[in-house]
């Protein structure tokens, strides 16, 4: 993500590990890249966090990845505490900052990051749908022989095996997806897409996805930074929106340069209602876990 970010050329960042050193030697690396690649040498690793103090936007990405066999939800109690005392940190030396959290089980621990910093949740919010859709985009598009720029598609609920793609809201050069492709096909990419972080931890066995959720983000951190006011899924503090009550959940929202600017509320058909509702169930499960 800091890579993604560093090649825009636009922001200064700073890298925090707890690991002596590796940040350090990272940021070096992302630097000596940007004499290749055409970027300034933007990047500072710390194990600190006064050289993050005042920052604009905080990516939380820390705590334990999944191993073959494991859900994300597999993480919780571990990853409560990390995400718990990074978000400390970030209230203390950036009190202004808008925090995406990428850290699994990614809906609890949004919400762990807000009852730590007490940040209005305008300011506080997951990284789950833009990487979600992504993967089912990529599986349309390898389906459909097409380029995958012009796969437009939403994904809603949790990030776990419950999210809730929405064939209803996904189509190919502005064609419909239905009109496109059979429907035990489109199921078949839908449940693949689900399942699309668990295909690749059992890939690598050792560890999760990077290349996907880091672009992922960094998009979102342009949307912001650009006030792009771009409509994506986020995982938002939804109370009165779709009926949730007080959970993070993924949703299409208008990201800008005040973080998430508005809720888009869609009419859900039963069976996505049923679907969504299925999947912030095992949010709240997860929360009160
Ligand atoms: C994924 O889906 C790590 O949750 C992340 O790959």
């Amino acid at each position: 993500c800091a890579q993604e970010l560093a090649r825009r050329d636009y922001a200064d960042v700073v890298l925090v590990d707890i690991i002596p050193k590796f940040p350090q030697g990272k940021a070096l690396d992302m630097n000596q890249a940007g004499s290749v690649l055409g970027h300034e040498p933007n990047v500072t690793g710390t194990n600190g966090y006064e050289e993050t103090a005042g920052s604009d936007v905080v990516v939380i990405t820390a705590g334990i990845p999944r191993k073959p066999g494991m859900s994300r939800d597999d993480l919780l109690a571990t990853n409560a505490k990390i995400v718990g005392s990074v978000a400390e940190q970030v209230k203390n030396t950036s009190p202004s900052a808008i925090v995406i959290v990428v850290s699994n089980p990614l809906d609890a621990m949004v919400q762990r990051a807000l009852q730590v910093t007490g940040f209005p949740p305008s300011r506080v919010f997951g990284q789950a749908g833009v990487l979600d859709t992504a993967r089912y985009r990529t599986f349309l598009a390898m389906e459909l022989g097409v380029s995958v720029e012009d796969v437009s598609a939403l994904l809603m609920g949790g990030h776990g095996d419950t999210m809730v793609p929405m064939p209803s809201c996904t189509s190919v050069g502005g064609i419909p997806i239905r009109r496109l492709l059979a429907e035990d096909k489109l199921q078949a990419i839908v449940q693949r897409a689900r399942d699309g972080g668990a295909e690749i931890v059992a890939l690598l066995k050792t560890g999760s996805a990077y290349y996907a959720p880091a672009a992922a983000t960094a998009q979102m951190v342009e949307a912001i930074v650009r006030d792009k006011k771009r409509i994506i899924p986020v995982a938002a503090y939804c109370d009165k929106e779709y009926g949730v009550g007080g959970y993070y959940v993924g949703v299409p929202a208008i990201l800008g340069a005040k973080g998430v600017e508005k809720i888009v509320e869609l009419q859900l058909d039963a069976e996505e209602r049923k679907a969504f509702d299925h999947s912030v169930s095992a949010v709240k499960t997860l929360v009160a876990t």
